[in-house]
């Protein structure tokens, strides 16, 4: 065995410290080797199920557990309709077509929006969503025979943090008590940006490993106040414009986080010669080390006006653009 593959043959939840930081191929390579072999050794002949948001530590995982135990591994991707535009594919075409997972895709959308229906209050919304998400995910499990395993993009923030007691360490909001199944945390270890690059070695895309942070209620915290469908696709098609020029403009890497929000303000504009009442649509994007105090990106003004003409020109029900320039504190991050 190589010495480098050999300091990643770690278990346990202490990062000792003569374990590399991963930052070339080479090292998330021995990593990779290192990993796959353990995960092999613990699941042996058993199944494992997988929580597959498209995020960047469950996707790592998931494909780090197809090149160890391939067809034992079974993903669930639960759509709740808060994803971002082309997300849910996005897990589809990955998984599912390209690397040939047991991929479940579970539309919950209906599910999800009817639940959410008249709720305004941004905790309550939360609440939903989350008991939601682990309602789904049960349901989808207990459908499947034998599944002693339970794979988690845990990371070693969480494990750090849940030792100071900052946050419970689950990914899955209770899941693995409930489900009585052994954990299988093959990344848990390692810190996000060494995460992205062992992504890279693993082949996944570029817009899956390096994407922007993403709540876990998704775009559910972004059309603020009681979601509505229209509301909520106003949304969803604004923030594909604001990404898209972000990427056009090589800001993508740059910005630490940048999206739009849809609140539930309506204001006089003018639309094809007419008087329209329509939504706003604010644009945010923010710096920060670790989402404790942000400060704001000074977008260029051009930038700003070209990402106002798309939105009103091409989003059904905006007529308005605004721009958020509140650093954190004394606003947060998330509107709600
Ligand atoms: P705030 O709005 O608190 O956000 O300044 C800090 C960071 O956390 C993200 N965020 C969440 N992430 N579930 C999550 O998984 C949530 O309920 C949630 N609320 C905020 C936010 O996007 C930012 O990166």
């Amino acid at each position: 065995m190589s010495d480098l593959k050999e300091k990643y043959m770690v278990t346990g939840d202490v990062r000792p410290d003569d374990m590399p930081r991963i930052e070339t191929k080479e090292q998330a390579e021995a990593f990779i080797e290192a990993q796959v072999e353990l995960a092999k050794k613990q699941i042996g002949d058993g199944n494992v199920l997988l929580a597959l948001s498209g995020g960047v530590d469950s996707s790592v995982v998931a494909a780090l557990l197809i090149k160890a135990v391939g067809s034992q591994l079974t993903c669930i991707h639960v759509n709740h309709g808060l994803m971002r535009k082309g997300e849910s594919e996005q897990v589809i075409e990955v998984f599912r077509e390209q690397l040939k997972a047991n991929l479940i895709y579970v539309d919950a959308v209906d599910r999800f929006l009817d639940k959410l229906e008249g709720v305004s209050d941004p905790e309550t919304k939360r609440k939903i969503i989350g008991a939601e998400f682990i309602e789904v995910f049960d349901e989808e499990a207990a459908r499947l025979a034998d599944m002693r395993f339970l794979g988690q993009g845990t990371i070693y923030p969480d494990i750090l943090e849940s030792k100071d007691g900052i946050k419970a360490h689950h990914n899955v909001g209770g899941l693995p008590e409930r489900m009585n199944m052994e954990l299988v945390e093959p990344v848990k270890l390692l810190f996000k940006d060494e995460v992205r690059v062992v992504g890279t070695a693993l082949g996944l895309p570029d817009s899956m490993v390096n994407r922007q942070p993403f709540p876990g209620p998704g775009l559910g915290v972004r059309c603020l106040g009681a979601i509505t469908r229209d509301r909520l696709e106003a949304l969803r098609e604004s923030d594909a414009i604001l990404r898209e020029e972000f990427e056009k403009a090589g800001l993508s890497k740059k910005v630490w986080q940048y999206f739009t929000i849809v609140p539930d303000l309506k204001v006089t504009g003018v639309k094809d010669g007419k008087r329209a009442y329509e939504w706003t649509c604010i644009i945010r994007a923010v710096n920060t080390k670790d989402a404790m105090t942000a400060t704001i990106e000074r977008l260029d003004w051009e930038f700003l006006e070209r990402i106002s003409a798309r939105i009103t020109k091409e989003v059904n029900g905006i007529t308005r653009v605004l721009y958020d320039v509140t650093s954190k504190p004394m606003g947060t991050i998330e509107m709600e």
